[in-house]
């Protein structure tokens, strides 16, 4: 796709960097260490910026961030592809500019609240006496783009310099499709230029002590199907009616639903491996004045369905299976769908991040995590979809990982929160990764895909 110069384009590198990089590295100065109280206290201060759609503060947050930057002498750029929804990039240059760069991702907007539900504000930050800090954006994603930063304020007060770039990115509208966020900065040639080698993003809370990590993600199909068939009187019986039509349908998609579904339940199967399928709008029926003719059998009827297709999964037998058995024009039948994002990429190779010895970051990853004391499951699926896709696409390496162990999984959810220990121990995981990832030495990363940007 083409690609416009960005017309709200401003730029200011922080003149900081000049005056503060050597001095305060070479010190390690307390001036970059904090109490946890004030890390935890910036947190606050992100999740109190009300970035909820469908009006996100997105130039607040922008702000903010930018302040966060310069105050750990990282340059900063802001990049409106849109006008109104600012990307905030961020880079804290290595010594070794010629090794792919690493890419700290994150999304600043949030999802809508349903304020009466909850127990504390959304957007006050409340902490309560366990520790838990109650925030729309508290797991989904705010703390990862905290932690980042966090973790980069420490590895500099401690005086590491990394070899590789690292370039942090906050991106707006994932939440809404990332079309005019991750979608465009991935057609830019901003992305081009940063040589990027891996790129984190969210993951999921985990109930137990092990952390969970996502190499790839379901893409949502949309489908739609519609039965046609004689109208007639609502006393009699007879075959192929729209209605009865549509049930044979709805029947054989149960039990395709069901089969996924006990995979899962027997435990065989981890929710992004199975294809789900859930109907989320039925249209039939003849209004009349208060509510439906009761007396007649349409001519129509109509259901939609929100399908998730695993990388994994074959897609051409999946289109086989609505137009053969869920939608056949046999029981005169039609469908349409929208595949959300591909499954396979021109190749016809799944879409998803190695994790094996094929991919290094993989590895760095896992012992950078287990050497700062945490414990991580087998990596999965991402069950929906996040801005990853867009980098994957590229085939560029991605990890969704969002350090929140012993933590129910609240995104989008009523009292979303995080506990405050859970929040100050990512950090330390972080700063784990970006250590081994910035001074991982191998050429490394992704080489043929990367020219193909
Ligand atoms: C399909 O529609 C045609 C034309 O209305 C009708 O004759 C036929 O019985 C229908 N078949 C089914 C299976 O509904
Ligand atoms: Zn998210």
């Amino acid at each position: 796709m083409e690609f416009d110069v960005p017309k709200f384009l401003s730029f200011h590198l922080s003149l900081l960097i000049l005056v503060a990089s050597t001095s305060i590295e070479a010190s390690g100065s307390s001036s970059l260490s904090s109490s946890a109280a004030e890390i935890v206290s910036r947190f606050q201060q992100y999740l109190q910026i009300n970035t909820a759609h469908p009006s996100p503060n997105y130039y607040e947050a922008a702000d903010f961030l930018v302040s966060q930057a310069e105050s750990i002498s990282l340059e900063s750029q802001t990049i409106e592809f849109v006008k109104g929804k600012p990307l905030v990039l961020l880079k804290w240059p290595g010594t070794r500019p010629d090794l792919p760069a690493i890419l700290l991702y994150s999304h600043t907007d949030v999802v809508p609240s349903e304020i009466d539900k909850w127990k504390h504000d959304p957007f006050s930050a409340h902490i309560d006496q366990h520790g838990h800090l109650y925030a729309r954006g508290s797991q989904d994603m705010k703390c990862v783009g905290m932690q980042y930063l966090e973790a980069i304020r420490r590895l500099k007060a401690s005086g590491f310099q990394p070899l590789r770039s690292i370039y942090l990115a906050f991106s707006p509208d994932e939440e809404i499709g990332g079309h005019d966020g991750a979608g465009k900065f991935v057609e830019s040639e901003f992305l081009k230029n940063l040589n990027i080698g891996i790129m984190l993003d969210e993951g999921l809370a985990s109930p137990d002590e092990n952390y969970r990590v996502f190499y790839g993600e379901r893409s949502p199909w949309w489908l739609a199907i519609k039965a046609t068939g004689a109208p007639g009187h609502g006393a009699k019986l007879y075959d192929n009616s729209a209605t009865e039509n549509l049930l044979k349908s709805l029947e054989s998609i149960r039990s395709f639903r069901s089969s996924q579904f006990d995979m899962i339940k027997a435990g065989l199967k981890a929710e992004g491996d199975v294809c789900s399928v859930n109907m989320v709008y039925l249209k039939a029926g003849t209004p009349s004045p208060t509510g439906f003719v009761m007396n007649l059998q349409p001519s129509e009827a109509e259901a939609g369905f929100d399908i998730r297709v695993p990388p994994i999964a074959d897609p051409e037998s999946l289109e086989r299976r609505i137009a053969e058995e869920w939608a056949p024009a046999s029981r005169n039948m039609t469908f349409w769908f929208v595949e959300k994002a591909p499954v396979r990429d021109e190749s016809g190779n799944p879409i998803i991040t190695k994790t094996d010895s094929s991919n290094p970051w993989w590895g760095l990853l896992e012992d950078a995590i287990r050497k700062a004391g945490g414990k991580l499951k087998k990596p999965e699926i991402f069950p929906a979809a996040t801005d990853s896709r867009y980098f994957r696409r590229l085939g560029l390496p991605a990890i969704g990982f969002s350090p929140m162990a012993n933590t129910p999984i609240l995104l989008h959810d009523h009292n979303e929160f995080l506990n405050r220990d859970v929040y100050l121990k990512g950090i330390e995981i972080y700063e784990s990764i970006i250590k081994a990832y910035a001074t991982y030495l191998e050429k490394g990363g992704n080489r043929e895909s990367r020219d193909e940007l």
